[in-house]
């Protein structure tokens, strides 16, 4: 193919494949099958990777991520972003209402909206091309995070119709709650902590500075707000399905998530409805939002503090019952971590029975007086797990004194302590409390760690619970028969059941723990479960350190030398290896022959042509995919630094390098090389 050639390839490759995205993502209706889509997706990326002149920042393979933002850049915005005022009661919308309608001095259209409950953002476009993706900020000034926002396909990164030259559209980035769930799910595999709701978690995501970690978290987004002097329209319904025309995804009107009326009834009516029905969306709202539909008005009705008079916010209440607190229970968590638990007489709420809630800690309960025998409120916000909001006061106290909190560990009653500045307690017996034995079990099956199939918690719990195993390395003298029939519980406390193990599962997992052998030695010292040593640090160790036994002698000064080792790292490895019970787990694993020792072909240097220089990388690569280019740069002595300094030595730039990271690299005076030139530095 020729230049020619390719570059129009590639921009009918663009369009078809900017299409596709939209009737897949927005309109719901794709033409094409998911692998079709790949298909022509990897074209477009191997004619760019050829004709690297014809790749655009606005490009379909931008939605995959991979550029690193040091940091995001500050954007005054084009008009303050504001908040609406909220109510949570009919009579309040209803007031606000009837002052509209005094104010216009005649009949008024409302539109009705869902209230997401995401991260607002706003838009800009040049030229039909998505250029900015501010964040709310403080109202005034947002942050950058365009090349995060190119990777969530409900976006358009390139618009179609007659949309105008330059504008600004605002709207609401969500995660959808199957995606919170499934990446929840993935973290208490890896032994890591919850995240506490989609919101926060989408906040968090957006701010990430790997757009690659954006694109896998599949974040969602709907526009509501088209800014006045783009729009032909001065109905602000209209200008929603405008917007639509362009590109954008709008509220579906045959779902009843946008709607008009004339009427207080009407309203009433449509957050009534969403109030039952909330619970069948994809995503979280909370609450309905009502704005006066002729934008004309908009200016008359004018502005309180903070928030316009022509829109108003209804929350819905979070959901919440009084019933009795029978008992605190306490559960200790695998890092020994202590929660307290409220059981509660059943109680129906927001569609399921509760029966258990979560107390917090014992700050909470001591400033909420919280005590065995009263009544409390129980409440199931955005939240999964319900939480016990307060005492009910319009029921008789209980007759008990105040709550104790425990001292001791109610599984292995050693005295818990609470280290300065943190609200939980934890029980420091480590190696002895069943819980934390059973979560570093489970941690060093995980995954990410030594990847063992076949073996659930309530195996292992069972294991432990016939003696049959006392830690991991236990697992590696396992016989076929003494594991065939083997019974353990499944199920929760109010509903066991007893299973055994069969023969198609005992193989398995033999077969499993037998391959766990050839894990390679960072991912051991990864699964061991030191505390603070996650996956990147456990690499780093295992490089330096190159074997077991090193890691056994290695001093605190010596593991300070390390990369991304500090002080807390270095004593938490230190003390490790201190512990007597965990030389035996050790001893465990190097009879079982597992990889105690770094494979050096796979580590060794080629050459040190790039010692002692720190290099960053930018963009995307002909002959180098991202990771590779960075392990090129290491095997030659180099050093991989995430953003520009006055220490980068150089920055390897690829095609469409960031433009923040360009000019920052030009401030500084930092010689910027091909990834040709690197390949020569290194001969
Ligand atoms: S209109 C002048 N419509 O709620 C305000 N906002 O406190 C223009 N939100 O920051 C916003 N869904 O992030 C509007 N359908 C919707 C919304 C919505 C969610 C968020 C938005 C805003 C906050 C208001």
């Amino acid at each position: 193919m020729n230049e020619l050639e390719a570059q129009f390839r590639i921009e009918e490759l663009s369009n078809q494949l900017h299409e596709h995205n939209h009737r897949y993502y927005v309109l719901n209706a794709p033409l094409i099958s998911d692998q079709q889509f790949d298909f022509l997706l990897r074209e477009l990326e191997q004619l760019e990777n050829q004709f690297p002149q014809f790749k655009n920042p606005f490009s379909p393979t931008q939605r995959v991520g991979g550029d690193i933002t040091d940091k995001f850049e500050k954007v005054q915005h084009k008009s303050a972003m504001l908040s609406l005022s909220n109510s949570y009661n009919k009579e309040e919308i209803q007031e606000w209402a009837s002052r509209a309608i005094a104010l216009a001095g005649k009949e008024i259209e409302f539109v009705m909206e869902l209230k997401y409950d995401g991260v607002a953002i706003a838009l800009w476009y040049e030229k039909g091309k998505l250029i900015r993706a501010l964040t709310r900020g403080d109202g005034q000034v947002g942050e950058d995070v365009v090349q995060n926002a190119k990777t969530i396909k409900a976006i358009p990164i390139s618009l179609s119709g007659h949309f105008p030259n330059e504008f600004e559209i605002r709207g609401e980035i969500f995660m959808p709650k199957s995606v919170f769930l499934k990446l929840n799910e993935e973290r208490a595999e890896a032994g890591e902590e919850r995240y506490a709701n989609p919101r926060n978690t989408c906040a968090g995501t957006l701010k990430q500075q790997d757009s690659a970690t954006v694109a896998k978290r599949n974040l969602d987004c709907y526009l509501y707000f088209v800014l006045a002097e783009n729009s032909q329209s001065t109905l602000h319904s209209e200008r929603v399905q405008e917007a639509a025309q362009w590109g954008f995804k709008v509220p579906d009107a045959r779902m009843r998530m946008i709607e008009t009326s004339k009427t207080v009834d009407g309203i009433i009516d449509f957050i009534s409805y969403w109030d039952i029905h909330r619970t069948e969306l994809p995503f979280e709202i909370d609450g309905i939002v009502i704005k006066v539909n002729d934008t004309q008005l908009w200016d008359e009705l004018g502005m309180t503090a903070k928030s316009p008079r022509w829109a108003i916010a209804y929350k819905f209440k979070a959901e919440s019952v009084s019933t009795q607190l029978e008992k605190i229970t306490y559960q200790v968590g695998r890092t020994g971590a202590i929660t307290p638990v409220a059981n509660l007489a059943p109680v129906f709420l927001a569609g399921t029975t509760v029966k258990r809630a979560s107390l917090h800690n014992a700050d909470q309960i001591e400033k909420l007086d919280i005590r065995e025998g009263d009544f409390v409120w129980v409440e199931k916000g955005g939240e999964i797990i319900p939480k016990v909001t307060g005492v009910d006061l319009s029921k008789p106290r209980s007759h008990s004194s105040s709550h104790n909190y425990i001292t001791h560990c109610p599984e292995c009653q050693t005295l818990l302590v609470r280290n300065e500045g943190e609200v939980l307690h934890y029980c420091p017996n480590e190696l002895n409390c069943p819980p934390q034995v059973l979560g570093k079990i489970e941690h060093f099956i995980s995954r990410k760690a030594m990847n063992i199939d076949g073996l659930g918690t309530e195996t292992v719990a069972g294991l432990l619970a016939q003696r049959m195993i006392q830690d991991a390395g236990d697992l590696y003298t396992l016989r076929y028969e003494e594991l065939l029939g083997l019974e353990f519980n499944v199920g929760s406390d109010d509903d066991i059941k007893r299973r055994s193990l069969q023969q198609k599962s005992v193989e398995n997992l033999i077969l499993g723990i037998e391959n766990s052998k050839q894990v390679p030695f960072e991912r051991i010292l990864f699964a061991l479960g030191i505390r603070h040593v996650g996956e990147t640090v456990a690499k780093k160790i295992a490089k330096a350190l190159k074997n077991i036994e090193e890691c056994k002698n290695a001093t605190f000064e010596q593991l300070l030398t390390i990369d991304e080792v500090g002080e807390i790292i270095a004593d938490s490895f230190v003390h490790w290896f201190k512990q007597e019970k965990n030389i035996v787990f050790l001893q465990k694993l190097i009879d079982a022959q597992c990889q105690m020792s770094i494979d050096e072909s796979a580590h060794a240097l080629h050459s040190n042509a790039l010692s002692g220089l720190s290099i960053v990388v930018s963009g995307t690569f002909e002959t180098f995919t991202r990771d590779g280019i960075k392990e090129f740069i290491e095997k030659n002595g180099g050093k991989v630094s995430g953003s520009i300094s006055s220490k980068t030595s150089f920055v390897v730039a690829g095609a469409d390098m960031g433009p923040a990271k360009l000019k920052k690299a030009e401030d500084l005076k930092i010689t910027i090389l091909s990834e040709h030139d690197l390949r020569s530095v290194v001969g």
